[in-house]
């Protein structure tokens, strides 16, 4: 099976964890944007979805569900979304494709976070994938001077900016073996908005497209 194949195929797995008549948090990416198709098909089964990202938002709207500004909600019964590495605990760098502040606000006001992605994303010790943090942009000469103090090679994502208007700086050699003991530390460093350790608030289920199927992990500590 080749990549795409095992991304439809856990984007597909994750249609038993859409809560019908619901609003639906829904994440972005390649697995995102698979899952999106597989929801469309059946959209009439949710209320409307949460986006988070512009991308997002524009598939959501061209498969016909409509937009929900969180805002507007109390809470989510599930957000699904992929992830460019996880552990078997659920911990995760997200990020790749920068919209890593919407995926985690989405994140936390959901009750239940359903992370797809294919095996190639699995690891033991998060940190082969440069760590993306979102900085507002006159700080980011000092944040990358305080993630250097800790260890860390910033470099600055040519050509780009956030749906929120900042710069990412995506950061390799950092040591990640305590994953929500970084995400805080780099969150207090004045100037991020973000950084895509999602450890505070990681993954409640784990679908893993593998070519024997998809495997579900389970983290033994999350509510029902
Ligand atoms: C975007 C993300 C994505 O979930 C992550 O980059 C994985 O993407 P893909 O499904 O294309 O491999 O965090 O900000």
């Amino acid at each position: 099976m080749t990549q795409d194949e095992l991304k439809q195929a856990v984007a597909r797995a994750a249609l038993q964890y859409v809560v019908d008549d619901a609003v639906i948090g829904v994440g972005s990416g390649s697995t995102a944007n698979y899952f999106i198709d597989e929801l469309g098909a059946r959209a009439g089964r949710i209320r409307g979805a949460v986006a988070s990202s512009e991308r997002t938002a524009e598939r959501l709207r061209r498969h016909g569900i409509p937009l929900v500004d969180l805002n507007e909600v109390d809470a989510l019964p599930v957000y699904i979304d992929g992830a460019d590495e996880v552990t078997a605990g659920g911990a995760m760098i997200k990020g790749g494709g920068g919209a890593l502040t919407r995926e985690k606000i989405v994140a936390a006001v959901s009750r239940r976070f359903v992370c797809i992605a294919d095996e190639s994303k699995l690891v033991t010790v998060l940190g082969a994938f440069p760590l993306p943090v979102e900085v507002i942009p006159m700080a980011r000469a000092h944040v990358a001077r305080e993630i250097v103090r800790l260890g860390g090679e910033p470099r600055q994502r040519a050509d780009f900016l956030t749906d929120n208007g900042n710069a990412v700086l995506d950061v390799r050699g950092l040591a990640i073996t305590d994953p929500a003991a970084l995400e805080e530390r780099l969150n207090n460093i004045v100037g991020v908005v973000t950084n895509g350790l999602f450890a505070r608030r990681g993954a409640d289920v784990v679908l893993l497209g593998t070519p024997a199927g998809v495997q579900t992990m389970v983290r033994t500590d999350s509510a029902p």
